[in-house]
């Protein structure tokens, strides 16, 4: 498991091994956007201000990966991610 800050938000989430960066967020921020689930589309792309992404799509290029992750799939390498949500 990891955390999730959401900073803009003031809340900091457990993602747990069975679960996903996104779903985490849907449970604090149910309006949330996102809709393929699998790291194909982009629309659930969310900036990171903090923290070491563990990308696992094929959507974002390597200057994207710089400051934005796609929360459906990607995860952190460890520690805390903070993300300007
Ligand atoms: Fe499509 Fe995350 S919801 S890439």
């Amino acid at each position: 498991a990891f955390e999730v800050e959401l900073r803009r938000s003031g809340r900091v989430l457990t993602v747990g091994a069975d679960s996903s960066v996104l779903a985490a967020v849907r449970a604090e921020l149910p309006d949330t956007l996102y809709s393929c689930e699998q790291g194909f589309c982009g629309t659930c792309r969310q900036r990171v201000l903090e923290g070491e992404v563990d990308h696992r799509d094929e959507l974002l290029t390597d200057q994207e990966r710089g400051d934005s992750m796609l929360i459906c799939v990607s995860r952190a390498r460890g520690g805390r991610l903070v993300l300007d949500m």
